[in-house]
């Protein structure tokens, strides 16, 4: 049955009945309605899904929502301020960090992450850095300058 869950999501306090099998990505797109976040492989290849858990990046389809309980968690729809862009969505947009898309949410939330990591200053170092979120329209150079250009 269905077992009581407590988050804190984008700020506000979220308050579930949910299956203990649910991941944090179902949570957070099937229950929360939070479709920023995207499915792509579900099972911790694309990097498509992730999200922040008390500041961290996450892949949140490897991982059960119900383990969550108490923490803090972020989505690309956290991110910013209304009516304004994080620095990092600015950034994407400005360097075409991207083509179709699907994968610009969870390389968003690991760039922004990332922000946060010991990381060496080079292209290298962030291409290494971001390696978990995989982009099939191979994106990576304008990716990697949107990046960069946020920690510089
Ligand atoms: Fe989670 Fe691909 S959907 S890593």
């Amino acid at each position: 049955g269905a077992i009581p869950l407590a988050l804190r999501v984008n700020g506000k306090q979220v308050d579930l009945r949910i299956d203990p099998r649910t991941t944090l990505l179902d949570a957070l797109r099937e229950t929360l309605q939070l479709t920023g976040t995207k499915k792509g492989c579900d099972h911790g290849q694309c990097g498509a899904c992730t999200v922040h858990v008390d500041g961290r990046r996450i892949n949140s389809c490897l991982t059960l929502a119900v383990l969550h309980d108490g923490q803090d968690i972020t989505t690309i729809e956290g991110l910013g301020q209304p009516g304004a862009l994080h620095p990092m969505q600015a950034s994407f947009v400005e360097h075409d960090g991207y083509q179709c898309g699907y994968c610009t949410s969870g390389q968003i939330m690991s760039a922004v992450a990332l922000l946060k990591e010991p990381c060496g200053p080079t292209d290298a170092d962030v291409k290494e850095a971001m390696a978990g979120n995989i982009c099939r329209c191979g994106a990576y150079p304008n990716i990697v300058a949107a990046v960069q250009a946020v920690r510089q």
